[in-house]
């Protein structure tokens, strides 16, 4: 018998529904029907026991709407797309072609309307209707929410860029919900913006001006809106400069079958070939019995050691630690020079009160780098970027004064840098009094 039923759809003043074939009326603008009809029977009439819940499903899973009507007796119940004012279905039939719509009832009082493989075209209002006169509805919204993603095609990949140029990474994510996007390193480090060193950065742009070295990371662009899972993407960012160099120690001393070891420390990246040479230029080779370099490399930074096993006269003169890389090269030279050995322990006890010296600055070096400055092995209080060969005061210190003495070997690792002039008096004052000590005693013999 329902085949009887035309879908006819009358769009009234305020909703909608449908009309089956067997009981065609008109229904005014106010829904009210015009040959008037038993609705004042209301207890005997359909109702909705419950209102129609609103339904959040993520994309692609299944949705279920529900309709349950009491005292339906011989009444039709049907579902209706609101905003495309499509029936879908009808009694116990579906009418929509959509084959991702299906439909259950129970006990001719619940009436499912099943979305399988949920689309955001399904998002919107669904509409239950009973075919009363006048016609009694109830609609429930059915939100489709989509999980973030992030489109490739309008997100940076990764980059290679000059140190100092304008960077900037963008991140566009789609989602529904709109995604909330932000910036991080993935080593969770703070990241250097317009003068703040913050954790995040939000929004789907991260320009950094002025790019440093510190600013080389691997970023995640995170794009998030309370729909699981959360995405990320990974851009790595390289900054490129040509070396850089700095020398803890410009002048070394050592005495006649010494071992001493010089120290360079490079920054470059790409990374640097680094080497050391002799006074005329010849590349020293380790490994010898006579020298052992070694580098150790910390991402752009490498240290280079020189040890000098067995120091004879010919060992005295200048050596020099190199860096290249395709952006340029840089060496700096550092001087050994011969110190009277040392003739009894205690001065060679005396020897070590150097290193407090030279640890105060390493701090401060460990400082600069906690600020983000991007100066190598310089004053903490100057955040300049150093040239390559800023160390003439070290030069300066060393020609007008005799050799500072070495540190033992097992001090190099916090080694950095020139002493501060109060110490620098202290010391002149202890070399020149051990130089009179020793002195006193060679004319004893
Ligand atoms: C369904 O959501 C709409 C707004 O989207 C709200 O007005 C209505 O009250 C909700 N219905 C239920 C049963 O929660
Ligand atoms: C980098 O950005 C800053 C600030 O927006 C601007 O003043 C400067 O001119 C830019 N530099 C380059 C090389 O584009
Ligand atoms: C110093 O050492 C070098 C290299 O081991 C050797 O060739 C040279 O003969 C030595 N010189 C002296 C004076 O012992």
């Amino acid at each position: 018998m329902l085949v009887l039923v035309v879908a006819v759809a009358v769009v009234t003043g305020g909703g909608w529904c449908f009309v089956d074939g067997r009981h065609v009326r008109n229904i005014d603008s106010n829904g009210i029907s015009v040959l008037g009809g038993d609705f004042n029977h209301d207890s005997v009439f359909p109702r909705f026991a419950e209102p129609i819940p609103n339904v959040t499903v993520t994309v692609g899973r299944d949705a279920l709407l529900a309709c349950v009507v009491d005292n339906l007796r011989t009444f039709k119940v049907a579902w209706v797309r609101v905003d495309t004012q499509t029936i879908l279905s009808i009694h116990h039939n579906v009418i929509t072609q959509n084959p991702r719509i299906s439909l259950s009832y129970n006990d001719h009082r619940s009436w499912y309307l099943h979305i399988k493989n949920v689309q955001e075209v399904d998002r919107g209002w669904y509409m239950c209707q009973v075919n009363t006169d006048p016609m009694r509805s109830r609609q429930g919204y059915l939100q489709v929410v989509v999980p973030p993603s992030i489109i490739d095609k309008e997100t940076s990949s990764d980059m290679v860029v000059l140190e100092s140029s304008n960077v900037s990474l963008t991140c566009k994510a789609t989602g529904y919900p709109d995604p909330y996007v932000m910036w991080r390193r993935e080593d969770g480090e703070d990241i250097r913006y317009n003068g703040e060193n913050v954790n995040v950065v939000d929004g789907e742009i991260l320009f950094i001006t002025k790019v440093s070295r510190l600013h080389m990371a691997v970023y995640l662009c995170i794009a998030s809106n309370g729909v699981p899972p959360s995405i990320s993407k990974r851009v790595q960012l390289k900054v490129q400069f040509p070396p850089m160099l700095s020398i803890p120690n410009q002048l070394e001393g050592a005495y006649i079958g010494q071992d001493v070891t010089l120290e360079c420390r490079t920054e470059a990246f790409p990374t640097s070939i680094n080497y050391w040479t002799t006074e005329r230029g010849d590349m020293i080779i380790s490994g010898s019995d006579k020298y052992e370099a070694v580098s150790m490399d910390n991402g752009y930074k490498k240290y280079m050691m020189l040890k000098i096993r067995r120091v004879n006269k010919s060992d005295f003169g200048s050596y020099k630690c190199v860096a290249k890389n395709s952006l340029g090269e840089t060496d700096g030279v550092i001087k050994l020079e011969e110190i009277p050995a040392p003739t009894t322990t205690k001065a060679t006890s005396h020897l070590v009160a150097t290193p407090s010296i030279k640890k105060g600055v390493a701090r401060g070096l460990e400082k600069g780098r906690n600020d983000n400055r991007v100066d190598f092995g310089g004053d903490p209080e100057d955040s300049r970027i150093p040239a390559d060969y800023e160390y003439d005061s070290e030069y300066t210190l060393s020609s007008s004064g005799p050799p500072p003495i070495r540190e033992p070997p097992f001090a190099l690792s916090g080694a950095a840098h020139c002493p501060q002039p109060s110490s620098t008096f202290f010391f002149f004052a202890f070399f020149f009094f051990l130089r009179a000590v020793l002195a006193r005693q060679e004319d004893r013999r």
